[in-house]
């Protein structure tokens, strides 16, 4: 067994034994294997250090109680990736070669998926990057396509801690450029108000819409959502935020488990008063409460500072619950392995 202090994961790169890999050259893609070489040797010309062309996704593995390992929604990952890529011009990874490569680098990596009961979880990497001898702007002659993963634990505060944003001055994308794609471009320009906002102890900014600065889009790395005063789920709806695997998974089981109306629509900044809990979701945050939201001069605090609400607890309970098998999930949302 591998010597890891499973209790104090935080999320943070670990080198794992296996990672795999494929080139795409002429035309096509190779067959694909493990290896465990973790470094990358690409031409100092690829688009993908110069121009951006790149694009990534973030999946989970979850111990389950009787030992086996689930995968998460794997294939919304595997269409979100193509779409990612296809915004740039990259080739098309088969659907079935990105789920048999994720499959084969948790069972290659297995004893770095944390134990059932301890909160983390093996994050799952895949990467497309633009390589080869290229200087004009233009898509790549070849293309590497790689996956590996490391074990995890919280990316904001602690399981269910609530935490405080403070919404930035800065936009992370415009407003129909790439930001519903999983793209690097999008996370370099959101480094610098994501470093301000530590600077003031915050967890990270809220972004508001680019083309009016009036809706909140995306708290950080992750979506947002929050619960109204008559008990309604709701979710922003722009062209410009990502599209989040657990964002729709949250809105079908608020619906469908919870029977609650559950929705994308408007959520202006100077409304916040009508929610009575908020919370930031993603394959990262999970399910992270949201204490409070700096706006200027003005900090509105939703349900507590120190406490999860009862809606997002019981959405949080409900999406775990299925993640880590213990409770039924629906249909094809799980690969056990
Ligand atoms: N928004 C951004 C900008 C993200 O980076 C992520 C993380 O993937 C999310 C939202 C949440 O998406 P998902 O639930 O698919 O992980
Ligand atoms: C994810 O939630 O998978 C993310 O990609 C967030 C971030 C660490 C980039």
């Amino acid at each position: 067994m591998v010597d890891i202090n499973w209790d104090e994961l935080g999320f943070s790169y670990m080198k794992t034994p296996f990672r795999y890999r494929s080139h795409w050259k002429d035309g096509k893609w190779d067959e694909g294997e493990l290896t465990e070489d973790n470094q990358l040797h690409i031409s100092e010309s690829s688009p993908a250090i110069h121009y951006g062309q790149q694009c990534f996704e973030g999946l989970k593995a979850y111990r389950c109680k009787d030992g086996s390992i689930n995968l998460f929604r794997v294939d919304q990952n595997a269409k979100r990736f193509n779409q990612s890529g296809g915004r740039l011009l990259m080739p098309h990874v088969p659907e079935e070669k990105f789920i048999e490569a994720v499959k084969q680098v948790v069972l290659a990596n297995h004893e770095y998926v944390p134990p059932y009961g301890t909160g983390g979880t093996l994050y799952i990497r895949p990467l497309l990057i633009g390589t080869g001898d290229s200087m004009g702007i233009g898509p790549a002659p070849e293309y590497i396509f790689t996956v590996f993963c490391m074990p995890v634990g919280f990316i904001f505060k602690g399981d269910l801690e609530p935490s405080n944003f403070i919404v930035s001055d800065y936009d992370r994308a415009a407003p129909v450029g790439t930001g519903a794609v999983k793209v690097g471009g999008n996370y370099a320009s959101s480094l610098l108000p994501g470093e301000k906002a530590k600077e003031q102890s915050f967890s990270d900014c809220i972004y508001l819409d680019p083309q009016t600065h009036t809706k909140i889009e995306e708290v950080g790395s992750a979506n947002f959502f929050a619960i109204t005063k008559n008990n309604e789920f709701v979710t922003p709806i722009s062209p410009s935020i990502l599209p989040s695997i657990t964002k729709y998974s949250l809105l079908y089981l608020a619906q469908d488990r919870l029977g609650m109306k559950a929705y994308e629509g408007d959520v202006f900044i100077d409304e916040l008063d009508q929610f009575s809990e908020a919370g930031a979701c993603g394959t990262a945050a999970v399910i992270s409460p949201i204490g409070g939201i700096k706006y200027g001069d003005d900090f509105h605090v939703f349900y507590s500072e120190s406490e999860v609400g009862p809606v997002t607890k019981r959405l949080y309970d409900e999406l775990t619950g299925i993640q880590f098998g213990d409770v039924e999930a629906p249909k094809d949302w799980i690969i056990n392995l």
